[in-house]
């Protein structure tokens, strides 16, 4: 028989083994030198989910730009969203934030997926309990904040590493800077033509990144099957009845399917669409001016215009493909 004390001797031994074991199922996590680091790591980590399934990534795949390559992405249980993951790179300079642009900043769009019931389910709280929890999280906070996580340093590191999310070395870039003019095809060439003319595109996508940052209606919305409202459902204002936030362009090429509903499985779809769009909604509501009239495009200018499109895919991306 066991003696009280060897008992006791027995249960501390146990519970140091427990906690012993729990230490070591933690995955060695690169050390972070800099915010920007430690968002990555959190970026790419589930923990950041109730069930510690579901990382930022799992939507916003590198691969894809950081976007993901089906119409509706999957969150928590296997739960659908109701909108296209749109690539989250190229984000620093933009006002607004998701298709409806419900939000004006990274750190304060990076609380709605976390707390999202679709997408991750975990209150913002919890997940700073957690990671001041987890032994190296608990560290790397007070390394690079000077004080363990809180609400605050986990939005900024988050966002920190968006804003590196950043290209500008495409072959179209490389021919406007004059690098190298080699990469930037004739087609592309002649399709860039038509995206600032003959195909209006320049209209609404213009700018270092390909947006003007509005919020347009291209005649996605027609209140019965396709029946998000976008903007509207922010500003309650008629008029942004089927309104969203122009898409930017970069490496659009590697973000497919395309639109807040994922509906154009290929860019030829897209110009297809813009090009004829009653052929496809013929019902729609709001449309914008600008696509009252077909285009007129010819097989040739489509194809120049993929082209030019393409041609606005960071070199990191073509690299990896090989
Ligand atoms: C379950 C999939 C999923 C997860 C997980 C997810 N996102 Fe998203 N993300 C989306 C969808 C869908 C949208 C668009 C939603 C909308 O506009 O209503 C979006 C939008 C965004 C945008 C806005 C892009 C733009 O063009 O406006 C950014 C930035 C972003 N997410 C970053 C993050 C970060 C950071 C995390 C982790 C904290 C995260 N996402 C987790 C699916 C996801
Ligand atoms: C009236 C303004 C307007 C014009 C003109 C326009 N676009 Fe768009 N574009 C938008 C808006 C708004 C969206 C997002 C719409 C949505 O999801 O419902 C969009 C989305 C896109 C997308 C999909 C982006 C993604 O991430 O899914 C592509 C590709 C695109 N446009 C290319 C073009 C091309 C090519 C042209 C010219 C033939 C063009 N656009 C003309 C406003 C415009």
């Amino acid at each position: 028989m066991f003696c009280t004390k060897q008992y006791l001797s027995l249960i501390v031994l146990f519970i140091i083994c427990i906690s012993c074991s729990k230490e070591s199922k933690e995955t060695k996590l690169k050390e972070p030198s800099t915010i920007e680091e430690l968002g990555e790591l959190l970026f790419f980590d589930s923990i950041l989910s109730r069930d510690n399934k579901i990382s930022c990534a799992s939507c916003h795949k590198p691969e894809f730009a950081f976007a993901d390559n089906t119409p509706f992405s999957f969150g928590i249980d296997s739960l659908k969203g109701a909108r296209n993951t749109p690539s989250a790179m190229n984000q620093s300079a933009r006002n607004f934030h998701f298709w409806d642009g419900r939000s004006q900043s990274l750190e304060e769009q990076a609380v709605g997926p976390i707390e999202n019931p679709l997408e991750m389910d975990i209150p913002l709280s919890v997940v700073v309990q957690k990671l001041n929890k987890h032994a190296q999280y608990n560290t790397f906070f007070i390394k690079i904040f000077g004080h363990a996580a809180d609400k605050k340093s986990v939005i900024d590191a988050i966002a920190s590493f968006e804003r590196t999310l950043e290209t500008n070395n495409s072959a179209f870039d490389c021919y406007m800077n004059a690098s190298d003019t080699t990469k930037f095809s004739a087609s592309a060439k002649r399709g860039r033509e038509i995206f600032n003319v003959k195909g209006k595109c320049f209209d609404c996508h213009f700018g270092p990144d390909f947006t003007n940052d509005d919020f347009r209606n291209i005649g996605l919305f027609n209140g019965k099957d396709l029946n998000d409202s976008g903007r509207f459902k922010i500003t309650r204002d008629p008029e942004d009845i089927g309104r969203f936030k122009v898409s930017g362009l970069r490496n659009i090429a590697l973000t497919s399917p395309y639109m807040h509903n994922g509906m154009f499985r290929t860019l030829m779809d897209v110009i297809n669409y813009y090009n004829t769009p009653d052929d496809f909604i013929n019902n729609s509501k709001n449309r914008d001016s600008l696509l009252a009239k077909p285009l007129g495009l010819t097989v040739q200018d489509k194809k120049d215009l993929v082209a030019f499109l393409v041609s606005l895919t960071d070199a990191r991306f073509l690299k990896s493909k090989k």
